[in-house]
């Protein structure tokens, strides 16, 4: 099939690579002539496992291409939109200026018959507002919202855990209308892998869709918020927070992942998205329904809080002065994305305290220099922790977590102070090389 992808960041770019993989003909639009021009000579703009492959097998099958001119969406059976949907500067709500601006742009180039897709998170209630215009053409409004986990992209595109499209109801009989009937087939054939596998492929009403989205990540961020709290409250009484996660994690109801206590969470989607639905729910005059989600991302930032304190404790109450090996930068390891980083977070407030810091991370440096170029940086994680007085654990790469031995950061390192920000070291094994090792929500 012919497909156009509407925005080439994170989502667009790795939806349509993943397109041209399963075999539509796929064209990437994007305003940014920088982003156009690295994608088109088959370079990833991020750091992606996978995604550099898909591109360069992509653009030599002639199937794959990436334009600035939206007129070239012209002829796509589907578009997608999959414009970015960021926190309004000086507010909680979403900043739907690009989502408007791709409709506006598309809406000359729509053809009677084609399907706009809706990938990006949106507030509940866009679609609804935005299917006039795009049904004035003759053309068919659906919201297919994304899961994918950056680290996991290119595989949660291809092979997701479900497909919800979202299409218009017919009012009386609650079930999809004849052109959303035919759209939801259309997102089936596009999606024929997945579908063939045996992917649950859930038809729903506009609004549900949209929601579906920010329930899930609403979900995911309470959960590690729970942890987090636990993990005060062990703090308080000796309690070691990751035993209790491993404990009530046996029971299939709760499950074991995402009960990670640490500096929690970052990034382009879980911060934004809760305080998102905060805004919207409050618009829509039921603000008390999700007032926990003001709770969670309390929790969460509190967080980062815990981390300095642990660090300033372990000297004394100054960091002034104390040469500190921060390792990493990124939200979360296998990406070099650093939008609200905690880990980049704790170093920036180590710095602001006095501390001398130093920064390594194996993939997001680069982001990280240019975000904050006043901080030191070191590729070589050996040589960042040279001359450490403390280290702290901000984000659980391998690189750190696993294949770092206590001993061989003794060689390096002055002091024999470790932080764990992420609980992802073996603080017996540590302690017995001689650190002093502070967990969070562990004695
Ligand atoms: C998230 C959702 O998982 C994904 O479905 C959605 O489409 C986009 O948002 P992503 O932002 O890539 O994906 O990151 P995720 O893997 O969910 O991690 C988010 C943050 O939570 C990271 O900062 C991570 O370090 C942190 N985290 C995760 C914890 O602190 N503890 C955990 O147990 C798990």
């Amino acid at each position: 099939m012919r497909l156009s992808v509407i925005g080439c960041g994170y989502l667009g770019a790795v939806h349509a690579a993943a397109m041209a993989s399963i075999g539509h003909d796929v064209v990437g639009v994007d305003v940014d002539p920088r982003k156009i021009d690295a994608l088109s000579r088959g370079q990833a703009p991020f750091f992606e496992p996978d995604l550099q492959d898909l591109l360069t097998a992509g653009i030599e099958s002639g199937r794959l291409r990436f334009t600035a001119d939206i007129a070239e969406a012209s002829g796509a059976a589907v578009h997608f939109i999959a414009v970015g949907t960021p926190q309004q500067s000086g507010g909680d709500a979403a900043d739907l200026t690009y989502v408007h601006g791709s409709i506006d742009a598309l809406l000359p180039h729509l053809r009677p018959g084609d399907i706009v897709a809706g990938k990006s998170t949106v507030p509940v209630g866009t679609a609804a507002e935005l299917a006039p215009r795009i049904e004035a053409t003759g053309a068919t409004l659906v919201w297919n919202p994304e899961f994918l986990r950056e680290g996991w992209a290119v595989q949660d595109t291809i092979e997701p855990d479900r497909l919800v499209v979202g299409v218009s109801m017919n009012s009386t009989a609650g079930l999809p209308d004849a052109d959303g009937e035919r759209a939801s087939e259309v997102l089936r054939q596009v999606y024929h892998p997945a579908v063939a596998a045996g992917t649950p492929f859930i038809v729903t009403d506009l609004a549900t869709a949209e929601l579906v989205k920010v329930a899930a990540n609403a979900f995911l961020a309470t959960k590690i918020s729970f942890i987090n709290a636990m993990a005060e409250i062990a703090e308080v009484t000796g309690a070691d927070v990751t035993q209790l996660a491993d404990a009530i994690g046996h029971d299939a109801r709760i499950g074991r992942r995402f009960l990670g206590a640490g500096i929690g969470f970052g990034g382009g989607c879980l911060p934004k998205d809760i305080r998102a639905f905060s805004a919207r729910a409050e618009e829509l005059g039921r603000g008390e329904s999700v007032a926990f989600l003001r709770e969670v991302d309390a929790i969460n930032m509190r967080r980062r809080d815990r981390a300095v304190d642990l660090v300033v404790d372990a000297f004394g109450g100054s960091v002034f002065k104390k040469n500190i090996t921060v390792l990493g930068a990124a939200f979360k390891p296998h990406s070099d994305d650093i939008r609200d980083s905690p880990a980049l977070d704790v170093a920036v407030r180590l710095h602001g305290l006095g501390a001398w810091v130093t920064i390594t991370d194996p993939a997001a440096l680069e982001n990280a220099q240019r975000l904050h170029p006043q901080l030191n940086y070191v590729a070589d994680r050996d040589e960042a922790i040279r001359g450490a007085d403390a280290l702290i654990l901000v984000t659980e790469w391998d690189e750190y977590r696993r294949e770092l031995s206590p001993e061989h950061a003794s060689t390096l390192a002055t002091g024999r102070v470790v932080v764990d920000g992420r609980n992802g070291l073996d603080a017996s094994a540590w302690r017995a090389a001689g650190w002093t090792y502070y967990g969070m929500g562990r004695p």
